[in-house]
Parts: structure tokens; C-alpha cells; sequence
């Protein structure tokens, strides 16, 4: 009876979890189907606007047909078309029937733009008004915006969850297209975030050039804080590294892969892929989560990831708490504290550890989504400054040991 009811029970749970599965919703997958958005999927991937829009139980995503896209594209950095887009992605579910008949004929909708915190005079929201004639308009939820753009048809639906709809012609809110383009500049954007000495190895070992090669490609680079570097830096390990495994550790600080806040997660538990590997060194590390937080896990060490230093789709910067440590350089090596002996080990010396890691509520602060590019690098760096003064006053927590 006991071995019946269990088996009922593991079924049952398994057929939950198929459930739960299926349902959720896959933007790229749904998009696939029509190749007349082909241009527009092909935005959301690399903006990575996929993972928000599939992160979120429901959604409308109002698309636009591959000539639409590629004009809007054409004089666009990435940057600025995922703003654009992510306009485009309404926070509530809405088909034909229930466009057809809003209440009162006209309404506001958030959007995911607005979930980033940058977005100013209501250009987070979409105003959706029933016009005579059968016909929808959208335009943005700034006062000074026209109804521009006009529903086409219902492109695919799964209720209440995802809706498509085809639009004519873009929403835009006004300031998003005309604000002047800044380049990513890393060496800037490290001084300024506090990871001056990364930046100065960087430098000295080349490895800068490659990064900064790379910005109109996708990166995403790790950068350890001044903290952390004072850290390592005289330890018998880290002297004994050789000009060239050096190098491989700088390089093991990036991935070629452009990784905003919001696609942490679906980064989890896989082997990433960083600049220093090669065909017969892995370097990999793996991404999990930790409470609130994210950690990357070398294998040797486990650090956490502080905060967002730039996102501008495709380059990503995230500020981290310890040097990254790849085995392949490290293996076997008992990082112990470098602080003078006497000093007995605290509490917060396992503050990196996998588990609910911090009671500092700056770190996860970020507005969701990450900062972005639209609004200038500076407000950014601001915010880690603040972090920073916070964080260093008590950061007495040694180099995290882990012995496996
Ligand atoms: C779909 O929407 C329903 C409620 O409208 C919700 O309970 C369910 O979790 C959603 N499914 C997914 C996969 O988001
Ligand atoms: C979504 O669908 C695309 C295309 O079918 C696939 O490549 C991708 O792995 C899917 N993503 C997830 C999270 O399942
Ligand atoms: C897209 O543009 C091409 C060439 O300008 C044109 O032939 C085609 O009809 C357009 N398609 C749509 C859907 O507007
Ligand atoms: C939407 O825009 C129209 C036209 O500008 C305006 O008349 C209407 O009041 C707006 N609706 C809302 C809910 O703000
Ligand atoms: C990046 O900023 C630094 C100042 O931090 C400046 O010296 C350098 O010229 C800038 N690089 C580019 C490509 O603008
Ligand atoms: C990651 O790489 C290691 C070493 O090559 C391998 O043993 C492991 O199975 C891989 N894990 C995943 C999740 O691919
Ligand atoms: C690390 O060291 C252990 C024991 O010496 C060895 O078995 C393992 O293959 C090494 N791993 C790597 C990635 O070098």
C-alpha cells in the first residue's frame, strides 16, 4: 500500500513538473514558427530580451514585421533597440477580443522597460486607445506621444499567459532615439568602479586590447574589485604564476558572451566558456545562484557577484567580490587568509560560501534588469561607489577556503 501510494505520489509530482514545464513559455521557439518576425527574434536574442520576456508569467509582445525591423535597426546601436524593445513588451495579456474592447476605449500598459528604473515621464508605459472604425492605435504613455502605431492582427496566443501581436510601425517614446551614443570604454568604466588594479593588469599583459576588441561583439567580463586583488595578490600561489598562466587568468575573467543581470539564470549550472579557454584547457566556471545573488563557482573558489558596472547589450561588466581562481592554475592549492596569524577566523570569512550569503541589501540593489546603456555609464558607476563605501568598512572576511 505504502510502495503504491509512493509511487502515486512520485507520478504525480513528475507529471507536475512536466506541467509546469511545457507551459512555460519560449519567445525564440513561439517566433520560429513565422519567418515574417524573423528579424525581430533575432533582436531579442541577442538583446537577450528573450530570457525577460520568458521570465515573466505574463506578457503581450507586440512584433514587428522583418522590413519594419530592419529599418528601425539600420542606424540603431544594439543598446538603444533593446530600450526600443523592450517597450514593446507589455506586462499584462491582451488579444484581438480584449483590444476590441477596453474599457473606457483607451488604457495604459506597463512594459518591461519600465522594470529597468531608467525609464523617465511615463516612457515605461504603452497607451493602447480604441479608435473608430475597428481599429487599435498604441503609442507611448508620455503625454506629448501620438497613437502611432496600429494594431495589425493576432499572431499567436496562449492564454493568459503570452500573446503576439503584429503592430505597423514602432512605438517610440520620445529621448530614446535621440540620445547621443556613448561608446563602452572599459578602462573608464573598471577606474571608476573601484577595479583599478584588474584594469592596470589588463593593461600590462595586453589582455585589454582583446576586451576592448571584443565590445562590438558579445562580452561579458567579471571584474574583480581592488578588495579582492589585495587580497590574492600576496599569496605564494598568485606570485608563483608564470607571465603566461597570468594571462590566462585575466582572460579566465570574461566570457564571449553577452550576459545581462536578468540571463544570470539561464547561464546556470553549465560549463561557461571563458577567453582563456582552448582546445586542451578547459577554464570553465559555473554560474549558480545563491539566495538573491549570484555566484560564480571555479571550482576552487566560490565568488559572489556584486553588481551590474555596465549593461549595453552586447557588452556586459559585472563587479565581483574575489578574484576569480580556475583550477587548472589553482588545483589542490588551500588558499589560506593572508592576514597575519593571530587573526581568527569570523564569521563573515564564509560570506561567499554557497547558501543565503549576505545581509547587504546594497548588493542587490539593481534595478531589475541591470542598468542600461541609454542612460549613460555614469549614474551606474554611482551606484557602485555607494557599494563600494559600504562594503569596505567591514570587509575583514579572508579569501574564501575551499578544499575540495
Ligand atoms: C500561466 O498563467 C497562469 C495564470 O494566468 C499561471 O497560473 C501559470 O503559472 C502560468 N504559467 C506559466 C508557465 O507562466
Ligand atoms: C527556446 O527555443 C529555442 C528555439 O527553439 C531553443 O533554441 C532554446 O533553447 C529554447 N530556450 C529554452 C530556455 O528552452
Ligand atoms: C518588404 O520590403 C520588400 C522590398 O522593399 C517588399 O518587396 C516587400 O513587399 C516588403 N514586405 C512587407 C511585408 O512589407
Ligand atoms: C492615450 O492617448 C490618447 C491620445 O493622445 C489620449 O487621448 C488618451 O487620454 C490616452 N489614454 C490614457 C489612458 O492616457
Ligand atoms: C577611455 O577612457 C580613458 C580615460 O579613462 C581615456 O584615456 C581613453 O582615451 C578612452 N578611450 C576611448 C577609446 O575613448
Ligand atoms: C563540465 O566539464 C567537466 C570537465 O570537462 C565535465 O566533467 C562535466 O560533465 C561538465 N558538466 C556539464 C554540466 O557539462
Ligand atoms: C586536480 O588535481 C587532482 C588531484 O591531484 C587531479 O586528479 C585532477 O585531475 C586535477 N584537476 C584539474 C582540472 O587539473
Amino acid at each position: 500500500m505504502t510502495i503504491i501510494r509512493l509511487i502515486t505520489l512520485t507520478l504525480t509530482l513528475m507529471i507536475t513538473m512536466i506541467i509546469t514545464t511545457v507551459t512555460s513559455h519560449n519567445i525564440t521557439d513561439i517566433l520560429s514558427n513565422f519567418p515574417e518576425y524573423s528579424v525581430y527574434n533575432d533582436y531579442l536574442t541577442k538583446t537577450r530580451l528573450n530570457d525577460e520576456i520568458n521570465s515573466h508569467e505574463t506578457v503581450t509582445v507586440l512584433v514587428l514585421n522583418n522590413n519594419m525591423t530592419t529599418k528601425l535597426g539600420a542606424n540603431e546601436p544594439l543598446a538603444v533597440m533593446k530600450t526600443v524593445l523592450s517597450i514593446h513588451v507589455l506586462l499584462d495579456f491582451f488579444d484581438r477580443e480584449k483590444l476590441l474592447k477596453i474599457g473606457g476605449g483607451s488604457q495604459v500598459s506597463t512594459t518591461l522597460y519600465q522594470t529597468t528604473g531608467h525609464a523617465l515621464q511615463d516612457t515605461g508605459y504603452v497607451n493602447i486607445t480604441d479608435l473608430p472604425g475597428g481599429k487599435v492605435g498604441f503609442g507611448s504613455g508620455n503625454a506629448r506621444s501620438k497613437l502611432g502605431s496600429l494594431f495589425v492582427k493576432d499572431v499567436k496566443e496562449f492564454p493568459y499567459n503570452i500573446s503576439v501581436l503584429e503592430i505597423n510601425s514602432p512605438i517610440i517614446a520620445p529621448g530614446i532615439l535621440n540620445t547621443p551614443w556613448i561608446p563602452v570604454n572599459i578602462s573608464s568604466l573598471l577606474e571608476n568602479a573601484g577595479c583599478k588594479i584588474f584594469l592596470k593588469m589588463l593593461k600590462e599583459q595586453g589582455v585589454l586590447t582583446v576586451y576592448e576588441g571584443a565590445v562590438n561583439s558579445d562580452i561579458t567580463v567579471f571584474a574583480p574589485s581592488d578588495d579582492a586583488f589585495n587580497k590574492v595578490l600576496g599569496l605564494p600561489e598568485f606570485k608563483k604564476l608564470q607571465p603566461r598562466e597570468l594571462i590566462s587568468l585575466l582572460y579566465y575573467h570574461a566570457i564571449p558572451t553577452y550576459v545581462p543581470k536578468a540571463s544570470l539564470a539561464s547561464e546556470k549550472n553549465k560549463n561557461v566558456t571563458t577567453f582563456a579557454t582552448t582546445p586542451i584547457q578547459n577554464f570553465y566556471f559555473t554560474i549558480k545562484s545563491s539566495g538573491d545573488s549570484f555566484i560564480v563557482d571555479t571550482g576552487v573558489d566560490v565568488v559572489r557577484i556584486e553588481n551590474t558596472i555596465i549593461d549595453a547589450s552586447p557588452v556586459s561588466i559585472f563587479k565581483i567580490e574575489n578574484v576569480l581562481l580556475p583550477i587548472e592554475l589553482f588545483n589542490g592549492t588551500s588558499i589560506s587568509t593572508p592576514a597575519p596569524a593571530p587573526a581568527a577566523p569570523t564569521p563573515e570569512s564564509s560570506r561567499s560560501a554557497p547558501g543565503p550569503v549576505s545581509t547587504d541589501s546594497s548588493s542587490t540593489s539593481g534595478p531589475a534588469g541591470g542598468p542600461d546603456q541609454a542612460d549613460g555609464p555614469d549614474a551606474d558607476v554611482g551606484d557602485n561607489n555607494a557599494n563600494d563605501a559600504s562594503d569596505g568598512k567591514h570587509d575583514t572576511r579572508s579569501l574564501l577556503v575551499d578544499t575540495r
